[in-house]
């Protein structure tokens, strides 16, 4: 049987930061994957280009933007090995990178730079593709890791797992199963940053909007993030949509502001003292895309020309504007969402290094963990952070 000081058990994100660490400490690293690439959720994200971090992250903001049953939990990592220090190292690798909204950076070419910089940190370190991982079990002061390849000795063990989401590209849920076995326990999981489905009678009426996106505002209960809406065959997407799926949960309606910052009541008002004889759909059109438009005056209940309606008929069609109530009926599921909520607990693990409490030698990093950050690159710093902490000391 092989033998090594530390196993890494996924090449994404956490995994290969991880194992770069290690292997920088000087410790013999394997990282096992069975994919036959490594990191291939970095080649794809961010449309391409990865959205490797968000320098917004600050020590004061961190709770909200990371959920969690514990949101302090992840401050400790995130404070040890920051944006600023990812992006150092993307500076002193030459790869080029940009603002965008938000205090979002993305590479200015392709994502895979960022597997190449990560790969040629990897230094010594062994990576073995193809290779899946089956279980882990404990073995006198070691770990025996069982693979598609055979049985793997090691003394330290780290799971880079991820989660459940995108299972056509690799993820398994394995970290998850790998923690209870341990006894660790793992909070509810659910799909997260991922579109959001109509019922059958909403989307007869949405399903002609598909392809429309506007600058809106999506709220689940007190949360709301402004950002585009876009309507699809199926309900929702668009990044405010994204980011109102971590926080709605099954049976709530969302509000979407669909013109937010602007009244809708009183520019229709000032049109019907000018133009009186258009029809409400097309005066709101003026404002909406038309479509759009029309939709907002079905279901307002409305109909005929601006001056036939009287102040309060307009703010009855401005709220449906501004508070439309809407009650997905699910989500996409792990098909398309980007990211995993909920994990192993973390009141089972050091903060600081990310070991098991109960079981030393025993790591979990990433997304495999029950942290899940907002759109915009707080995930790839989670999964750096926690990779990095557990890198300093297994
Ligand atoms: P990750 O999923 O990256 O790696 C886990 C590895 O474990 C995989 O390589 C997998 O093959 C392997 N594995 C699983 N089961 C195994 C088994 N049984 N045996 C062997 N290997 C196994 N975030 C962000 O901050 N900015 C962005 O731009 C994007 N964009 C984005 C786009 C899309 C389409 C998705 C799906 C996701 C994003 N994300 C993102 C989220 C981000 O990709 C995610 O948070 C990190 O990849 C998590 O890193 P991990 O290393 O924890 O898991």
């Amino acid at each position: 049987m092989s033998e090594t000081d530390v196993v890494i058990l996924g090449a994404g994100a956490a995994g290969l930061m991880a194992a770069g660490e290690c292997a920088r400490r000087g410790r013999r690293v394997t990282v096992l994957d069975h994919a036959a690439r490594p990191g291939e959720k970095i080649r794809i994200s961010g449309g391409g280009r990865c959205n490797f971090t968000n320098r917004e992250l600050s020590r004061q903001n961190a709770a909200e933007r990371f959920l969690s049953e514990n949101p302090r939990f992840a401050l400790s990592a995130l404070s040890r090995f920051t944006p600023a220090d990812f992006l150092a190292r993307i500076e002193r690798a030459g790869i080029a990178w940009h603002e965008k909204t938000a205090g979002q950076l993305f590479c200015d070419g392709k994502a895979t730079q960022v597997v190449e910089m990560l790969l040629a940190g990897l230094g010594p370190a062994e990576l073995r593709l193809g290779t899946a991982v089956e279980a882990v079990r404990r073995t006198g002061e070691g770990f025996v890791v069982d693979t598609s390849d055979g049985p793997l000795r090691a003394g330290r063990v780290i799971v880079a797992t991820g989660g459940k989401s995108i299972p056509k590209m690799g993820a398994t849920g394995i970290g998850h199963r790998i923690a209870e076995s341990f006894g660790l326990r793992v909070t509810e999981t659910r799909p997260g940053l991922v579109p959001l489905t109509f019922a059958a009678q909403d989307l007869e009426k949405t399903a002609p909007l598909a392809g429309i996106a506007v600058a809106g505002r999506a709220s689940a209960g007190r949360t709301g993030f402004d950002e585009a809406v876009l309507f699809t065959h199926r309900g929702l997407s668009g990044p405010a949509i994204l980011q109102v799926s971590n926080y709605w949960r099954e049976g709530e309606a969302i509000v979407v502001d669909l013109a937010p910052g602007r009244d809708i009541a009183a520019a229709l008002a000032a049109m019907r003292a000018e133009a009186g004889r258009v029809a409400l759909h097309n005066a709101l059109a003026r404002l909406l895309p038309e479509k759009l438009a029309a939709f907002a005056v079905a279901e307002a209940g409305l109909a005929g020309r601006l001056a036939d309606h009287g102040n309060r008929a307009l703010e009855r069609l401005a709220a449906q504007v501004h508070r439309w109530q809407v009650r997905p009926v699910g989500s996409e599921g792990y098909r398309t969402a980007e990211v995993t909520l909920g994990g192993v607990a973390t009141e089972a693990l050091d903060a600081k290094t990310m070991e098991a409490r109960n079981v030393p030698g025993l790591y979990f990093i990433g997304e495999a963990v029950d942290v899940t950050g907002w759109l915009g690159g707080y995930n790839f710093q989670w999964a750096w952070s926690s990779g990095w902490a557990a890198g300093q000391v297994a």
